[in-house]
Order: structure tokens, then sequence, then C-alpha cells
């Protein structure tokens, strides 16, 4: 998976970059590309954003300022699938997750200000992608979000395969959420593990995880978490 971030603050990145799901892809030959707006921007003293036209608050990201970005990106290049991170796009879930794990190369544009001009969403974008309904400073958080839920998706990423084939949400558990885990001590302040955990008998302990997993599936539809 080659993944390319466009955004006013790659530094921002720093830490994503380090953490392991993000290095085992970079190993396995992964990339993982950030590009700064400013850099290629066409106006002079790295201007990237203007005042509305019609007037309002905020500044807003210009059109041409994101075309060059992309443009000095993939002048040679085929263009990957541009997604833009915006309040208002396409709820991320585990189903978009898997879509756009499948995807060989994406690009992830992140705006700050009042967003980008609506002609980057028309032309410049595939498609739009929230991370839940509220709104960000900026579209970093959502990008690294979406990242983090991509990278570690990639086979080799976790190190440990079936922690994210068994994982909450996953066809494996049949969309619902993952069964509770224990580990040692056994009895902590009185508050102990359940029996069928340390009976050593797998088939029940199979059955039991089905049955939590069931359970706090129904909890899910009805709400109450
Ligand atoms: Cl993708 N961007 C911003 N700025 N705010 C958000 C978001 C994205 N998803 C939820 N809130």
């Amino acid at each position: 998976m080659k993944l390319d971030i466009f955004t006013l603050f790659p530094e921002a990145f720093d830490w994503f970059e380090s953490q392991r799901s993000v290095q085992n892809a970079l190993s396995r030959g992964g990339a993982l590309r950030l590009f700064n707006y400013r850099d290629t921007t066409p106006l002079g003293a790295g201007q990237v954003d203007d005042a509305p036209y019609g007037g309002g608050a905020g500044m807003v990201l210009r059109v041409d300022v994101i075309d060059a970005a992309l443009r000095a990106a993939y002048a040679n290049d085929e263009r990957p699938r541009v997604v833009l991170l915006s309040p208002t796009g396409r709820l991320l879930d585990d189903e978009l997750a898997d879509e756009l794990t499948a995807e060989p190369h994406l690009a992830l544009l992140c705006g700050r200000y009042e967003g980008f001009d609506q002609r980057v969403h028309e032309h410049l974008a595939e498609e739009e992608v929230s991370i839940g309904r509220y709104v960000l400073a900026g579209g970093e958080l959502a990008a690294m979000v979406l990242a983090d839920v991509v990278m570690r998706k990639l086979p080799g990423a976790l190190g440990h395969e079936r922690s994210a084939l068994e994982e909450s949400f996953s066809p494996v558990l049949e969309g619902a959420p993952e069964y509770p885990h224990y580990t040692r001590p056994a009895l902590y302040r009185g508050w102990g593990v359940p029996e069928v955990l340390v009976s050593g008998d797998h088939e029940k302990v199979r059955a039991w995880r089905a049955e939590q997993s069931r359970a706090r599936a129904e909890q899910f539809e009805s709400g109450a978490e």
C-alpha cells in the first residue's frame, strides 16, 4: 500500500509514522509520503488559502493550490484514488476500511480553516470520508485515524494475524464487537474472571466467546453503547 497524505502540517504525522503497524507496512514495501501544499503552491509567499467569495468568516483552501500539489506529486505516475477528509463525508466504518485497504495507492487530502474550495470536492477528489459527525479543527487527525485503520489491516502489520482477523466488527465475528478478554491475576480486589476461561475446555470457551460477542452486538443495535 502506498499512502500519500497532503497537508499543511506534515509534522503532525511524526508520531504516527513511528508506530509499529506503520513501520511494518513500510518494511513490507509500503510507502507513506507527506506532501505540504505550501511546497508546491503557485502563489507567492507560500500562500495556500483565500477569503471566501461572498464574504464571511475564515479562509478557504484554493483549488489551484490543491491541483498544483496533486500535479507535482503525480507528474509521471498514475493518479491514485483521492480521498478528501471532510466532516460531511461517508462515515468511516470497517467495511469502508476494507475497501480502502484493497487499494494499492491512496491519496488523502487534509484541510484546515473553513475547508476546501468546492471545486476540490467536485473535480479533484473521488470521495469524501468522515470519521464522525462532529467537526475537527483540521483533517489531520481524521487522516491518521483512516491511515491507522488501513495500515493495521495490511498483511503482517500486527505480527499476529489472528488479532486482526478476529477483532471487533470483522466478518469472522459477523460484524459483531469482539468478546471480552481477561488475563492474570484471576482475582483482583475481589474482581474475578469468568470460570469458563480457566476451565481448559476449549469448546466451552469458544461457545462462551461467541455468545458474548452476540450479546454485545445486540446491545450495540439497541443503542445501549
Ligand atoms: Cl474527516 N475532518 C474534519 N475537519 N473534521 C471531522 C472529520 C474530518 N471527521 C469528523 N470530523
